[in-house]
């Protein structure tokens, strides 16, 4: 379990910040990320997704935004779904006799289970995100037997 794909909408500000959390918490992890919009593709992540990001030692600025794609569940052994929106979008373009799970990230963190992760591009609470990024990375990283 060592490919991880992390998911939101835009890909430019909580997967990108999942991505750079879990990259860095664990260097010996295959980690991408995507969105299941197509809006961004291209982009780097929103810069205050960046500078969130930066000020706790993440380095976002290299991330390019794509789209989510069907190919995505043989590539990855675990899909992220930054909120239950993200994970109906996801399962919508699940390959038959695709049995990649697809989860919550917050499903990992103690107390947040079930929960979306707001999304800091309409709350404006970038550090907000990164709090519950960085537990649900530590909360994987405990389930997978990696810390
Ligand atoms: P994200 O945030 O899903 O955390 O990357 C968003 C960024 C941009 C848009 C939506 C969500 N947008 O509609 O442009």
């Amino acid at each position: 379990m060592t490919r991880i794909l992390c998911v939101c909408l835009g890909n430019i500000c909580r997967s990108p910040t999942a991505e750079a959390v879990l990259r860095q918490m664990d260097p010996m992890l295959t980690v991408d990320s995507a969105g299941t919009g197509d809006w961004h593709i291209g982009s780097p992540p929103y810069a205050p997704a960046i500078a969130a990001g930066k000020a706790r030692g993440y380095d976002l600025s290299t991330l390019r935004a794509r789209q989510f794609s069907a190919s995505d569940f043989a590539r990855f052994d675990l899909i992220l779904a930054m909120d239950s929106a993200n994970l109906d979008s996801i399962e919508a373009l699940r390959p038959s006799g695709s049995d990649t799970p697809v989860r919550l990230f917050l499903d990992f963190a103690d107390g947040f289970q079930g929960q979306d992760i707001p999304d800091p591009y309409f709350t404006r609470d970038f550090n907000g995100a990164l709090d519950l990024v960085e537990t649900a990375a530590s909360g994987l990283l405990t389930t997978l037997g990696r810390n």
